[in-house]
């Protein structure tokens, strides 16, 4: 009897991973939520306040990446065509540059993979900025 509860002990701690590999992609309307708690802070969409030099100042990741492509992407990851999921998942995962890496614990993974489903929809009319 023992046996068979730990047979069944066993598999409800391995379901959730055979699950997690067969997740289909992830849901972009829970990752505009999870962006918008997590993310906007620092790749938020340029305000202009109205005083020269300040606008880029509020978001460090959209500035961070406005002079890191100098124009040749948009600054707001949200408007970007190039970005892959696992491109957005290994970045959040470990962190770039400026940006630091974010725990499983604040975003788990099927947060992410949203967040990543989010980022990389297609974009009918993508807004440059
Ligand atoms: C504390 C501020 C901060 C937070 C929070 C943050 N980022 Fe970033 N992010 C940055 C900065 C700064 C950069 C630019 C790093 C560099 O200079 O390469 C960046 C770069 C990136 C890039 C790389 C784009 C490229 O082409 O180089 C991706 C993708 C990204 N962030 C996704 C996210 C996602 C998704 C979240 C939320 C889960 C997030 N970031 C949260 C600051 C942040």
């Amino acid at each position: 009897m023992k046996r068979v509860a730990l047979v069944y002990s066993l598999i409800a701690l391995a379901a959730p991973l055979v699950s997690q590999a067969a997740a289909p992609a992830g849901s972009p309307d829970n990752g505009k939520l999870v962006y918008e708690k997590w993310c906007l802070p620092c790749h938020g969409v340029r305000v202009d306040t109205g005083f020269p030099g300040t606008s880029n100042a509020m978001y460090p990741g959209t500035a961070a990446l406005a002079v890191k492509y100098k124009g040749t992407q948009p600054p707001v990851l949200t408007d970007r065509t190039n970005l892959t999921p696992e491109l957005v998942k290994t970045i959040v995962r470990n962190g770039i540059s400026a940006m630091p890496r974010t725990r499983k614990t604040e975003i788990n993974d099927a947060e992410l993979n949203d967040v990543a489903a989010y980022l990389t929809q297609k974009k009918p009319n993508p807004t440059r900025r």
